[in-house]
């Protein structure tokens, strides 16, 4: 049976600050109470407030950044639990279970360009893998920036959080709005479709997603219908993180690598799946 990962832990961890990002969310830059190994890009933490704000139930977040011994969370208010974070005020005691789950694949320069498609806050498990790619992953060769393309779609302007933790790195970045208010007039697939048509991108990438459930199902189709090698991060509705709950199935593909079972358990099998082993649509 699938467990947690060896080195997740729960401990606690104290708010240095909360920065507003777009138009409804925060960076909530945490200092945990000892210090953690470098984090996996789309690996994520369960999070509350060790008060009675928060929810007795954790909520899921990816890693958005670590550096200098603290580790920040990128979070779109969404209902009680995010609200709770969100309100937090500098010195908040919070708990913390993590690092959990899997993690992107190693990301390598060799071999098909990447492209990376980010939904809304989708786009946080992204500026950790194009760091950590540039770097260099699991020993093999670094990405080059020219490797890398960032598509970045949002309903409007003010949820494409953060857009400069992107540009700022070097790679092809393009940003896309549902609502035309920012970049091109779209979603990221159609704005893929124009850089495939106009040759500005080979036909053969490596795929990376992470965004709303539909967003996801498209792309799950594009893979498939191209024979693309794909990579999803799914923020499925979790319970209790580490396996126990069975709060999070996802559909396996009989024919896939996980096929044996009919689901699979996002929290410790994912977040990350190949488009070969899960069935989304
Ligand atoms: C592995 C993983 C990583 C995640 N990373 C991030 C992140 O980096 N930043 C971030 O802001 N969020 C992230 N999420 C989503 C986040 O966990 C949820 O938004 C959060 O749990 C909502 O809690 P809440 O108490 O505020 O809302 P609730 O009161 O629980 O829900 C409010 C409303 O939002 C809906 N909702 C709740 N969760 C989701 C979801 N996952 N997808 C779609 N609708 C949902 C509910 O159905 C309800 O309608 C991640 C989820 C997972 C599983
Ligand atoms: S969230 Fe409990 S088993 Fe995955």
């Amino acid at each position: 049976m699938p467990a947690p990962p060896t080195d997740a832990r729960t401990l606690r961890a104290e708010v240095v600050r909360v920065e507003p990002c777009g138009d409804d969310g925060v960076i909530l830059v945490v200092r945990p109470e000892h210090d953690l190994a470098a984090i996996r890009a789309s690996r994520f933490f369960m999070l509350k407030r060790d008060d009675r704000v928060s929810p007795l139930i954790p909520r899921p977040f990816s890693i958005y950044r670590q550096r200098d011994g603290l580790l920040e969370f990128l979070i779109k208010v969404m209902g009680r639990g995010t609200r709770a974070l969100a309100e937090s005020r500098p010195g908040q005691a919070l708990i913390l279970t993590g690092p959990l789950g899997n993690g992107w694949p190693t990301i390598d320069g060799g071999g098909a360009p990447w492209v990376f498609l980010a939904g809304g806050v989708g786009c946080a498990p992204f500026p950790m893998a194009i760091e950590q790619a540039l770097a260099g992953m699991d020993g093999k060769a670094p990405a080059r920036p020219e490797d890398i393309t960032f598509l970045f779609g949002a309903a409007t302007k003010g949820l494409l959080y953060d857009l400069d933790a992107y540009t700022e790195q070097g790679i092809r970045v393009l940003a896309a709005t549902d609502d035309g208010s920012q970049g091109f007039h779209g979603n990221v697939l159609q704005l893929l479709d124009g850089l495939w048509e106009r040759g500005e991108l080979p036909r053969d990438v490596r795929l990376l997603a992470c965004g709303p459930d539909p967003m996801l199902e498209a792309v799950e189709r594009l893979a498939h219908a191209n024979d693309l090698a794909c990579w999803l991060s799914l923020e499925t509705l979790m319970g209790c993180g580490v396996g126990i709950c069975n709060g999070c199935p996802v559909d396996t593909r009989p024919d896939g690598p996980l096929g044996e079972w009919p689901n699979a358990k996002c929290c410790v099998e994912g977040p990350v799946f190949s488009t070969e082993a899960i069935a989304l649509g």
